[in-house]
């Protein structure tokens, strides 16, 4: 394992991309009567361009609030800490304590972020076109007219059937599904270089929210945009994402490529998630009757263990464990993990012999 933390260099003799946004400790505490809840903890990563980031972890474990620090969404008891870094063309933003105005320059234009609930972030009182119209007025001064084919255009693009006729309808007359698509049509209207997706499809039933994964796949061919994949579910990764971050008591637990999370998971705790991911047969049924779950709870972030927070779950633990908290380290160009264990082999977990 290389002593450090720092994602080595694998653009030697390439062109060397920056990446689109950088984390740095950022930390997230919220204030509340029972005292402060440390819901993210020194996260450091980076996004690159056109890469689809998969975010996964049990609910409670920090994914959220993560991303809503990035993009200044905080709830008013919060605060970050630490630093975000935007790139767009070359310039950098902080995003960390960065003024409203400023930010809300970016959001919705560089960088944007979409809900599981698309009627949170839609005006229920406006028609799609005024809606779509006015992001593209506001972020790139465009007229009317102009406004209006770049909203139809993008429709299209999402593969909304009969889209000049979705331009006048309200979103309560769209199905949920199809309002997924305009927000993710709108969140895309700028050509933003980050787009942020909250668990985008859980609320939508599983064929939709297949096509949706699977537009929001075919987009990065079309854009070169980063996209961040919130979810708490390992299967919707598989399909879509290049990498994937795995969060564990609002820290980084593991940072590897799609296929390695699957073959080759290294943080006890990834493994974990994958043996309490169902395998799904051809119909779509699941290969396991009862779900084996981690045994024990989610650490109490309001008071997090000295070691790592996940060492009273882990079998492998040890005193050590309980003492320090592992930093992430990449043990090769593409694969990180904060934990002091021995390498796992190869792992058969999810795709092993039947
Ligand atoms: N406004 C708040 N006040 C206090 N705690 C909060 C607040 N918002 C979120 N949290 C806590 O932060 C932790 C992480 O939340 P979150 O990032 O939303 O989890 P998830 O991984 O499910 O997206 C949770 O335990 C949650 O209770
Ligand atoms: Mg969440």
């Amino acid at each position: 394992m290389t002593n450090t933390n720092q994602i080595p260099n694998s653009n030697i003799g390439k062109e060397v991309v920056s990446p689109v946004l950088s984390v740095k400790d950022l930390t997230v505490s919220f204030r509340t009567n029972d005292g402060p809840v440390s819901a993210v903890n020194n996260m450091n990563f980076e996004i690159y361009p056109g890469d689809t980031v998969g975010v996964v972890g049990e609910s409670g474990s920090g994914k959220s609030q993560t991303f809503l620090a990035i993009m200044g969404l905080l709830a008013q008891n919060g605060e970050a800490t630490g630093s975000a870094i935007l790139n767009i063309e070359g310039k950098d933003h902080e995003l960390v304590g960065m003024d409203l105005n400023r930010l809300n320059k970016l959001r919705g234009s560089k960088m944007s972020m979409i809900f599981q609930d698309p009627m949170t972030s839609l005006n229920p009182y406006l028609k799609i076109s005024t809606q779509m119209c006015e992001v593209l007025r506001l972020h790139q001064g465009m007229g009317k007219a102009a406004a209006q084919q770049k909203a139809l255009k993008f429709l299209d693009l999402v593969r909304i059937p009969e889209a000049k006729a979705r331009l006048n309808q309200y979103p309560h007359e769209l199905s949920g599904g199809m309002r997924q698509r305009v927000m993710i049509a709108m969140s895309l209207l700028c050509e933003p270089a980050l787009l942020i997706a909250d668990e985008p499809t859980t609320a939508l039933d599983v064929t939709v929210q297949a096509q949706v994964l699977r537009l929001l796949h075919d987009l990065k061919t079309d854009f070169n945009t980063a996209i961040v994949l919130i979810t708490h579910d390992l299967g919707v990764v598989a399909g879509v994402c290049d990498r994937v971050q795995v969060m564990y008591g609002g820290r980084l637990a593991e940072i590897a490529r799609v296929d390695d999370i699957f073959y080759n998971p290294q943080h006890p705790y990834t493994r974990g998630l994958l043996e309490s991911t169902p395998r799904l047969n051809a119909d779509g049924s699941s290969k396991h009757a009862d779900l084996p779950t981690i045994k024990g709870q989610p650490p109490n972030l309001q008071n997090l263990p000295a070691g790592c927070a996940f060492a009273p779950r882990c079998d492998h633990a040890t005193e050590h464990c309980q003492k320090e908290i592992p930093t992430l380290r990449y043990f090769n160009e593409n694969h990180a993990k904060a934990c002091f264990a021995e390498g796992f082999s190869q792992s058969t977990l999810l795709h092993g012999a039947d």
